[in-house]
């Protein structure tokens, strides 16, 4: 039996270069090696976009192209949606009824969120709530693993806490107190030379055109005190050498590292090589997601069988916890 990874991802905006390399070509990975369940998960999405759900029902069908494009095999993991496998709604109330307030106060997310999202009222019960579903997610598999990024650990120990109390309270065994599998990657940044992201309008999309590719690579931000050709420029400060770190062999970056700092070469010279390598990325999957783009309906019938599959796993733990809870 292959020990059970879930992972779960927001559909709150289209995916880019910073999401593939720092989670779905890790997902892709485990998937031979583990029975995985990825969870597009929708109802997180709603924590912040109440307001305009609308928008929600394309990034979910974009999101899944994606993850079909960059080599997850339906029939080698389950994909499937939030919102369809009902249990993990019902499995959050549950654990809410367990679930300290203070726990979910000190969620260092909880507070970072509130100022960061300044155009949006997230002051809601359902916002606080976020990492009990997230919880739910999990312990309704009873998931061995789950695949996160760090910023992810404090709502993986929440969940581990929620697990403990849950079989404290109800003298059961029934929960698995997941472990995170940590993907340490260095930080994508995008082409302002901030952390790539969505709401930073930097980023580079996976669904973007190679033209608009190349484009954003060229006018990506350099080392900025590299004005002149004839100026040696710093590597280490330049978000475009970031970038080759990632997706360039060692030889290229050393081309890089050296050809900058002698001024042996030109900006836009080190910048092709990256043009290059990062097209050797997309190509197949601007190929595969030509073929599922225009074809809903294989889109939707993965998603319907991935969350059928989930639904029946599912059901499982939540008819074990409803026992326990003498419900
Ligand atoms: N909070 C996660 C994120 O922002 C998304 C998520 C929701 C998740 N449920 C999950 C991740 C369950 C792992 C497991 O990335
Ligand atoms: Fe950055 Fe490359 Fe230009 Fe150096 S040569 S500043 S690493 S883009």
């Amino acid at each position: 039996m292959k020990e059970r990874v879930l992972s779960g991802m927001q559909p709150s905006g289209i995916l880019h270069i910073g999401n593939l390399v720092g989670a779905l070509q890790n997902w892709v990975k485990l998937q031979t090696q583990y029975e995985c369940l990825y969870c597009v998960v929708d109802l997180h999405a709603l924590t912040t976009n109440y307001t305009n759900p609308q928008v929600i029902g394309g990034y979910v069908n974009d999101m899944v192209v994606n993850f079909i494009a960059a080599g997850l095999d339906p029939q080698k993991c389950t994909i499937f949606l939030q919102s369809k496998v009902h249990e993990h709604a019902e499995l959050h109330l549950l654990l809410s009824m367990i679930t300290p307030l203070g726990w979910l106060e000190r969620v260092p997310t909880y507070k970072e969120k509130q100022t960061e999202l300044v155009d949006r009222d997230i002051n809601t019960y359902g916002f606080l709530g976020y990492p009990v579903l997230q919880a739910a997610d999990i312990l309704i598999y009873r998931a061995k693993y789950v695949p996160v990024g760090f910023d992810q650990l404090p709502h993986l120990e929440i969940t581990r806490e929620i697990a403990r109390r849950f079989h404290f309270l109800y003298k059961s065994e029934t929960l698995v107190e997941p472990e995170a599998l940590l993907t340490e990657y260095p930080k994508v940044l995008g082409v302002d030379g901030r952390k790539m992201s969505k709401s930073y309008d930097n980023a580079i999309y996976m669904s973007d055109s190679p033209e608009v590719v190349d484009k954003k690579i060229r006018t990506m931000m350099t080392d900025p005190a590299r004005k002149r050709r004839t100026d040696v420029g710093n590597p280490d400060v330049c978000p475009v050498y970031q970038l080759h770190t990632i997706f360039s062999n060692e030889e290229e970056q050393g081309y890089a590292v050296v050809g900058c700092r002698s001024a042996a070469i030109g900006c836009i010279d080190c910048k092709k090589v990256l043009i290059k390598n990062i097209f050797a990325v997309l190509e197949p999957i601007w190929t595969k997601r030509k073929e599922l783009i225009n074809k809903p309906d294989i889109v939707r019938d993965i998603i319907e069988e991935g969350s059928r599959r989930a639904s029946v796993l599912a059901k499982e733990t939540l008819d074990m916890v409803k026992g326990d809870m003498s419900i």
